[in-house]
């Protein structure tokens, strides 16, 4: 192989595929390549010429290192995976979820009654009229039942309802269990209400619940006021108002100060100071007996809240159907501990 040849060689060398560019690379490049013979004949070449001749071999050097690397270069981009498949690249943010508010809500008032030993029962969307009603002192034909629009399905001779709040739970906890009782109840709860900013067929509850020997409504007091400042503030004071329950005697309806104003009145509280989060009072002792429950050993009181309610407080979500529209641009905004 002379200098000739090889040079022509290399201007029209096609390098398409690796095995080609391999068996150039052994052939050019290799320890055993063809420019060792044409490096090697330097000593038998006139004075006078060794200079051009070196360069011309030391040419062929370059050129053939140079089109081995553009050609392994070429073919190493078209295998390469792209720039957004490149796995080296350092990842992107990783897209987190936000837990939903009323989950967020729900949690927190579960965590702050399991402080003070409350333990969580749940119990079917689907009750039937004792659970819902007449173990809970609503007397059949009662207008007390009216103040609940219930949706009834008729199930062959039977008619089932879906429950109207989580206070059935509590049936089926006394049912079940022997004082003492402390639980709560948090559950979803259905009424037939049309569909508005500030009513829906659906909604959430916590139920609670405590029965044992000498329960009094003072400690229905101070339970209420422990929890009002776990989740509004150490500020927080509560007041209770008579209401009327069938299912408590006597019954309360429970007001705390407006944390958003300091109690100072704005339009969130209605210039009261006053919020109004929930129902409460003595079980009734009808409802223990129903319940299978001596009421002449055993007293206790419940209460019951909704979640929504607490959530629009805290979060100052004033459209009730942004909870269940799944509204990607409102549920991202919800962190825990946010508010
Ligand atoms: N069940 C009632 C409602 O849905 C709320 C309630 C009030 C629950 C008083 C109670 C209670 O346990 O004692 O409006």
């Amino acid at each position: 192989m002379n200098i000739e040849d090889l040079s022509l060689e290399l201007s029209s060398v096609q390098l398409p595929d690796e095995q080609t560019l391999e068996q150039f690379r052994i052939r050019f490049l290799g320890s055993k390549n063809v420019l060792k013979d044409l490096y090697a004949a330097i000593k038998d070449i006139p004075n006078d010429q060794k200079r051009a001749y070196g360069q011309q071999v030391n040419a062929l050097k370059e050129r053939a290192e140079q089109l081995y690397h553009e050609a392994k270069a070429a073919l190493t981009q078209t295998q390469s995976v792209g720039p957004e498949e490149d796995l080296t690249r350092p990842a992107g943010d990783p897209q987190v979820g936000a837990h939903h508010p009323l989950s967020l809500i729900r949690r927190e008032i579960i965590e702050i009654f399991n402080r003070i030993g409350f333990v969580v029962s749940e119990g079917p969307e689907i009750e039937d009229d004792w659970h819902n009603f007449s173990a809970l002192n609503f007397p059949p034909e009662h207008p007390a039942r009216d103040m609940q629009d219930t949706f009834f399905i008729q199930k062959g001779e039977e008619e089932i309802a879906l429950r109207t709040h989580t206070s059935s739970v509590q049936v089926r906890v006394m049912e079940n269990q022997a004082p003492p009782i402390r639980t709560i109840s948090p559950g979803r709860v259905y009424r037939n209400e049309a569909i508005s900013a500030r009513a829906h067929c659906f909604f959430h509850q916590v139920e609670g619940l405590y029965i044992d020997k000498d329960v009094s409504f003072a400690d229905l007091k101070q339970t209420l006021l422990y929890f009002a400042q776990a989740l509004f503030g150490p500020q927080t004071q509560i007041r209770m108002r008579p209401s009327y329950f069938p299912f408590t005697e006597p019954s309360a309806e429970v007001d705390v100060s407006c944390s958003l104003c300091a109690a100072k009145g704005c339009n969130v509280c209605k210039y009261t100071g006053w919020l109004e989060i929930m129902g409460c009072g003595m079980v009734d002792p009808n409802v223990l007996e129903a319940c299978g429950i001596d009421s002449k050993t055993y007293s206790g009181f419940a209460f019951g809240m909704g979640v929504e309610r607490i959530a629009q407080l805290k979060y100052r979500v004033t459209d009730l159907r942004l909870y269940s529209e799944n509204d990607a641009r409102f549920l991202r905004q919800f962190k825990p501990g946010m508010a």
